[in-house]
């Protein structure tokens, strides 16, 4: 993979930064699960959006004016008996001309004695200010500095939480960002259809689960972006259900919450289908009414709008559904203003979506919802969730839970729904999963 896009976001950082201010930007450790076995490694975003390199422990420094050079890495040096267990490391010589940096030291000999000497130089510093770990590596050279220098000592005297300004950054996808994120939900729509097309009652959760994953695995995905949810009957009325362990019973819908992570980018997707492929009537009306909220959702996304504005959009329509079904009574307004629709809509309708699942940007700017800017990618998401014990509404409506989640790129004019590749209307899922020949494939 070619580093210019790596290199293009260093640079912008870079520009951000004061004359000799000094940027720390670490990358994850590993995790021990048990005596000498880890638990998958993930590369920490932030890092890997400013590098896209794949070891773990290293530290990304950036200085604003250094004259021998802006952009240094640490990274674990080369030592050919762990390399046979663990696998090739890229070293020091290699990393300058592969990772597009300006010099690469040693993680374990030189990483103390070069921050010494960039601190004692370092205008301010910018580091992700909730990683404790980094901070008190920090405090230790500014220790040292003082032990070297003494009285001649001048230490910088202003922190800058650089996870805020990269937030930032992410919040706005470059044109490589955005090709990356519609493989990555076209990867895991097609993982959604390949479970839609297997489905079958008396199958397990889990098996579902199964389909999806060996479809992100089979194309070349690393792993889910989270764990995946597969929540038949009223186990889809619980929110983030993971375990996945029930059997499906034919008349019962099932609900997939599960997305690829594909080069670092998440895919969010949900649908809800039926397990014996045909809806219910009850089903149906409950289903048509969370697929109006979420296609309205998403004729209102594009720039200028707001998520608070979707929400809203999103909360009108549900309400006013719930009282044409006589689910609820009342004043439409009183009824909103009530939040009576909380007890079946119980989370937001949007999250921003990039490296990270719920991804990194500030939400509102100056106490206001922030206006939808072109490069965002953001998840549009309704749902309704009647859990069984819901005594207040009719029989018919419990043990429902219908959530329809799309990833969507604000573009100049409007909107591009990246998870478009996985169907949705009640006709197009009773066809896909009646399929004979689709579910033999
Ligand atoms: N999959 C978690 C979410 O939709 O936010
Ligand atoms: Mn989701
Ligand atoms: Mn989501």
């Amino acid at each position: 993979m070619s580093y210019q896009p790596f290199h293009q976001r260093r640079q912008e950082l870079l520009e951000q930064l004061p004359d000799k201010g000094l940027a720390l930007i670490p990358a994850a450790a590993e995790v021990t699960r048990s005596r000498d076995t880890e638990y998958p490694f993930r590369q920490a975003s932030d890092f890997w959006y400013l590098t896209g390199f794949t070891e773990p422990d290293g530290l990304l420094v950036l200085m604003k004016g250094r004259s021998e050079g802006e952009s240094l890495i640490f990274t674990l040096p080369r030592d050919p008996a762990m390399e046979v267990w663990t696998g090739i490391r890229l070293g020091q010589e290699e990393a300058v001309p592969r990772l597009g940096v300006d010099q690469a030291f040693s993680l374990t000999t030189e990483v103390d004695e070069q921050l010494i000497e960039l601190i004692g130089e370092a205008s301010e510093v910018w580091l992700p200010l909730e990683d404790l770990k980094l901070y008190q590596r920090y405090l230790g050279w500014r220790q040292g500095v003082r032990s070297k220098r003494k009285r001649s000592a001048t230490l910088p005297d202003r922190l800058v939480d650089v996870a805020a300004q990269l937030a930032e950054m992410r919040l706005i996808k470059s044109t490589d960002e955005v090709d990356l994120m519609r493989q990555a939900a076209q990867i895991s729509a097609d993982a959604h259809c390949r479970a839609m097309k297997a489905c079958r009652p008396g199958m397990y959760e889990y098996q579902l689960q199964a389909e999806l994953e060996h479809e992100f695995a089979f194309q070349g995905a690393a792993a889910p972006a989270y764990a995946s949810i597969v929540g038949a009957g009223a186990n889809a009325c619980v929110l983030h259900y993971i375990a996945n362990q029930s059997q499906m019973q034919s008349g019962d819908l099932v609900l997939i919450d599960a997305g690829a992570e594909y080069q670092g980018y998440a895919g969010d997707i949900t649908r809800t289908f039926p397990v014996n492929g045909q809806f219910t009537p009850p089903q149906k009306q409950l289903y048509e009414l969370v697929l109006k909220a979420n296609q309205e959702a998403i004729k209102l996304t594009r720039p200028g709008t707001t998520l608070e504005a979707i929400h809203h959009a999103v909360l009108r329509i549900l309400t006013q559904g719930l009282l044409d079904l006589g689910i609820l009574s009342g004043d439409l307004e009183q009824l909103i203003e009530d939040g009576a629709f909380k007890p079946y809509f119980m989370h937001g309708t949007s999250h921003w979506l990039g490296l990270d699942v719920h991804d990194v940007g500030r939400y509102r700017l100056h106490g206001e919802a922030r206006p939808l800017k072109p490069g965002m990618v953001l998840t549009i998401e309704p749902g309704l969730y009647f859990a069984p014990d819901r005594d207040e509404v009719d029989p018919c409506w419990r043990g429902i839970g219908i959530r329809i989640e799309d990833d969507v790129l604000v573009t100049l004019d409007g909107c591009e729904v990246l998870s478009r590749g996985v169907p949705k209307t009640v006709a197009e899922l009773e066809a896909l999963m009646g399929d004979e020949d689709a579910a033999n494939t």
